[in-house]
């Protein structure tokens, strides 16, 4: 059996020889090729980490994103880490989105799709292949995946034994994951335990509390006129990560035995970033293949044309819910910079998912060197993003979030007012300033006005509201 399986993907996917052959960008170098050899047989043996039909039904909610009747959040951590593999980290990102996602929902009236930056998101495409400090020069982080954060010489060499342990905790995670979202956690009628370690007095988390009750009362109601539906208890919940590293998800795709097709089985959804989404590049030439949904990252630099080309590479068929543009411009760019892809893209009568990310077009560093997003810009963006559509007729169709469930001062602004020099009490992140709790509540109330205000509703009107999709 396995022997067969391995046979129809070496048919089916170029080979990672022919991959190399092509320019392929931000991918570390083993010094021990044997160890990767040995790393990779031993995954190309493991159990797949989703379904290939999870994939296709993901496929098929990003299509009603496409069309306008629903909205996605995409979530989490910048960069996972393995020891942030915890109970306690993954429930907290997890009620996050979820409170994010109930805001959207009842605020706004639309079904929110729901898509995590988790089990997998543990390999990062850095600006300069090393870091120096006080003279000394080591090569960068590049995730957990391939070396260590601390700053010495023999945990920044790669190690392709990490590639083992992002599958082992990618599957831990899922694993919890899949049992809160199905178990009981999610059930709408604990809305308000979600956040119950979080009362404070801030004024987020009291219209956040007034919505709760709302939603409550509302839902006994509707149980004590009979309507006690499963939907109250369970939500969809995607995984999706970067497909940075292409031995790793090279070696987790797998035939789907339903259809014959390869699908990346390291996460539902998977996307190529904005440093390593050349046309003729390993990254897409690999990406083409599988049949998994995918985002392609956006930044402002970027030209109409080339967007244009890489839909058509990437998705030939119009298949519809394949593709997801997240775009990343920066609020000061944002205005300008989006139009002409959109139009051009709109101009071919491919329908994508268009989706904003307000973050990595937004960071700088403060003179203390900390990485951080202003709150204020990255509503900017979001609120650029909402402009911008509304003015081309098209659905803003979510927003992707750099987050946390912990209260970290990552990023200055927000209910909170953080400032510059608060930076300093809870700065967690491995890589890029990650919004808290509090913040990430705020942008949704902020987004959900959006999506209630102006032209968009009544473009794209909601017909139905399901429970299920809150
Ligand atoms: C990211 O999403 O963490 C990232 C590196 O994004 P981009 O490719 O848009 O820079
Ligand atoms: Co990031």
């Amino acid at each position: 059996m396995p022997r067969r399986i391995l046979t129809g993907v070496n048919d089916l996917i170029p080979a990672l020889t022919e991959l190399h052959r092509l320019p392929v960008a931000q991918q570390p170098t083993y010094p021990d090729p044997g160890a990767l050899a040995a790393a990779l047989a031993d995954l190309r043996l493991r159990p797949p980490l989703v379904f290939a039909g999870e994939c296709d039904e993901l496929k098929h909610r990003i299509a009603e994103v496409a069309a306008g009747r629903s909205f996605m959040l995409q979530g989490g951590d910048c960069a996972e880490t393995f020891e942030s593999v915890t109970a306690v980290n993954i429930r907290g990102k997890l009620r996050v989105l979820l409170s994010m996602a109930v805001v959207l929902t009842y605020a706004a009236q639309v079904p929110v799709l729901k898509v995590g930056r988790i089990a997998g998101q543990y390999a990062k495409p850095r600006s300069k292949d090393t870091e120096t400090r006080d003279g000394v020069t080591l090569p960068a982080y590049r995730g957990d995946a391939v070396n260590g954060l601390p700053f010495t010489e023999a945990d920044r060499i790669p190690d392709p034994q990490r590639l083992i342990e992002v599958y082992n905790r990618s599957a831990a995670t899922l694993n919890l994951l899949r049992a809160f979202v199905k178990g009981g956690f999610a059930d709408l009628r604990a809305v308000h335990t979600w956040n119950s370690d979080f009362v404070r007095n801030s004024n987020v988390e009291a219209r956040y509390e007034n919505m709760a009750a709302e939603i409550e009362r509302a839902l006994a109601f509707m149980v004590a006129c009979g309507v006690d539906n499963e939907s109250f208890r369970t939500v969809d919940f995607y995984a999706s990560h970067e497909a940075l590293l292409l031995e790793y998800e090279h070696a987790l795709t797998r035939i789907d035995s339903r259809t014959g097709t390869p699908y990346d089985t390291s996460a539902h959804m998977v996307w190529i970033g904005e440093r390593t989404r050349q046309l003729d590049g390993a990254h897409v030439e690999f990406l083409r293949h599988v049949r998994n949904p995918i985002g392609i990252k956006v930044g402002p630099s970027a030209d109409p044309a080339d967007i244009v080309a890489l839909c058509e590479r990437l998705d030939p068929d119009l298949e519809p819910g394949r593709l997801t543009l997240i775009t990343r411009m920066g609020a000061g760019r944002i205005r300008e910079a989006l139009p002409p892809i959109v139009r051009a893209v709109e101009d071919t009568g491919r329908k994508v998912a268009w989706v904003c990310d307000p973050m990595h077009g937004n960071t700088f560093e403060t003179s203390l060197g900390y990485k951080t997003r202003a709150f204020s810009q990255v509503v900017e963006e979001v609120n650029g993003f909402f402009d911008v559509h509304e003015a081309l007729g098209t659905w803003p169709g979510g927003v992707h979030i750099e987050l946390t469930g912990d209260d970290v001062t990552e990023c200055v602004g927000g209910v909170d007012e953080l400032v510059e020099a608060d930076l300093a009490n809870r700065y967690e992140s491995a890589c890029d300033p990650r919004m808290n709790r509090s913040q990430s509540l705020e942008l949704a109330f902020t987004v959900a006005e959006r999506l209630t205000s102006g032209r968009i509703m009544r473009v794209n009107p909601i017909q139905e509201f399901h429970a299920e999709d809150f």
